[in-house]
């Protein structure tokens, strides 16, 4: 296949790697303004077209790998409108960027899809796969159903992959897990496993419980004990790492907060449902980005 990556950071590149490994036509589209992308991997330098108008026009697939509020701003930016025919792939943490993708959701195939591959960039080009993990598609219109088959062309690719009937719902679980562990990781500034100490056992308690009424109100399936339980498996095993939000705070980046709590936040406002806690969290992290962007200014 033609693919086209927007966005080859961390996501992207270890996905245009593997797609190119597996004999595919990989270009990117990133901001760096050169022709050519290069990227160290396991001992060998990856090579992709940058930027050109011709990889836009001739793409059958453009997976999109930026952070959930880059997006829109991205697929504005390309230089050539995208054919209908163009299958296209947003795969980022939180939800609502299909809100902001404009009429491509009425003309093209569009999927969602979710990973919990780790990948770093040491460096603007290099690579490093820190962990393996399994990533989920779905349709998110009914062109989009009609697309089963990438299931195979990722899976061959970059294993495991799974197709979902219902993205929504997994993405609403994983959503759930960002509401909890991003923020408070962000704000303590501290390892995923710290979670799990007993000081944050009631916050944690009654986020889930704010998460899960809006799940219940957006008829996604949820059950409490579940949902509690999955989330402290995640603490537990990914108890040494920093979340994304984290990180982004550390270096004083946007985060994907509007995306994650934001979304949730709009979701219950929409079914006029107070979710107290979840509000005090997002207007923490909102406070936090723009005390940065004031000294930017500055
Ligand atoms: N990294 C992981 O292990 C991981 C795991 C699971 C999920 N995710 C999720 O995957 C998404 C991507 O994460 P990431 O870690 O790969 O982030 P990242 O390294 O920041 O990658 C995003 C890339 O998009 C580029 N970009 C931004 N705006 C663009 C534009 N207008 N046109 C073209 N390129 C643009 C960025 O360029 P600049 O570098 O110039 O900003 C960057 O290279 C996020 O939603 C993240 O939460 C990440």
């Amino acid at each position: 296949m033609n693919i086209l990556v927007i966005g080859p950071g961390a996501i992207g590149s270890l996905w245009a790697i593997k797609l190119q490994q597996d004999g595919h036509q990989v270009a990117v589209f990133g901001r760096q303004t050169d022709s050519e992308y290069q990227c160290q991997f396991d001992e060998s330098c990856y090579t992709f077209n940058n930027r050109q108008a011709d990889d836009v026009t001739h793409a059958d697939l453009i997976l999109v790998t930026v952070k959930a509020w880059q997006v829109a701003s991205a697929l504005d930016s390309l230089p050539q409108p995208i054919n209908p025919d163009t299958i296209i792939m947003l795969m980022h943490n939180g939800m609502g960027s299909l809100d902001t993708i404009g009429s491509l959701l009425q003309t093209n195939p569009v999927l969602l899809a979710t990973t919990t591959h780790g990948a770093f960039k040491p460096s603007s080009s290099q690579l490093i796969h820190t962990g393996q993990g399994e990533t989920l598609i779905g349709a998110a219109n009914a062109q989009g159903g009609r697309c089963q088959f990438l299931r195979d062309v990722f899976d061959h690719a970059l294993p495991a992959v799974h197709w979902h009937p219902q993205i929504e719902h997994a993405l609403w679980r994983k959503l759930a897990v960002n509401c909890v562990i991003n923020p408070l990781t962000a704000i303590h500034q501290c390892p995923n496993g710290e979670l799990a100490r007993p000081e944050y056992q009631a916050i944690i308690t009654r986020l889930i419980a704010e998460v899960s009424t809006v799940m219940t109100a957006e008829s996604i399936p949820v059950n409490l004990e579940q949902l509690t339980a999955h989330i402290y498996q995640v603490i537990h095993a990914t108890s040494k790492n920093q979340s994304s939000m984290h990180q982004d705070v550390y270096y004083r980046r946007k985060t994907e907060i509007d995306f994650i709590t934001g979304y949730l936040i709009r979701s219950a406002t929409k079914h006029g449902i107070a979710v107290p806690e979840n509000d005090t969290l997002y207007q923490h992290i909102k406070t936090l980005e723009q005390q940065w962007e004031s000294l930017n200014e500055l």
